[in-house]
């Protein structure tokens, strides 16, 4: 069953970018880890990152025909983005969205995320954890459909 996992900008960054905030693992480590957690759930994980909002958008367009859920780390995007929003409406698949951080104990403009309004599922501040916890929901989310 494939799942896509999805990661918005600066994500590549990370292990280097403000780990006291975002945490010492590497994307790499990060999607090896989904991988890992999706094999132990009976899914497949798709990870791709991208800095480019309308390719994430067309990411999600794919994923209405190539997957049955998507775990989505949308980044800065999540504070303002609508068109990607859209986008995860539009598609009609079970969505898990995830922050490493605890956005609300941020600065207040983290506070409001446009895709939470979209989303089945929203984990932040678990850290990589919380992608571990997403592909396992996003399972549960699959079979109940
Ligand atoms: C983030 C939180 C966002 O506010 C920030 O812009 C990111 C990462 C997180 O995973 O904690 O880039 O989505």
């Amino acid at each position: 069953v494939p799942v896509l996992v999805l990661n918005g900008p600066n994500l590549n960054l990370l292990g280097l970018r403000e780990p006291g905030i975002y945490g010492k693992e590497t994307l790499a480590a990060i999607e090896e880890l989904c991988r890992e957690t999706a094999r132990a759930h009976g899914l497949t994980a798709d990870c791709r990152q991208s800095n480019h909002e309308g390719v994430l958008i067309d990411a999600v367009h794919e994923a209405r025909t190539a997957h049955r859920a998507i775990v989505i780390n949308p980044a800065g995007y999540s504070h303002t983005s609508v068109a990607l929003r859209d986008a995860l409406a539009a598609v009609e698949l079970p969505v898990v969205e995830v922050h490493l951080s605890n956005i609300h104990k941020r600065e207040p403009f983290r506070h409001h995320s446009y895709v939470s309004a979209v989303a089945d599922t929203v984990i932040c501040g678990a850290g990589s954890h919380g992608y571990a916890l997403a592909l396992a929901h996003a399972a549960t989310l699959v079979r109940g459909r």
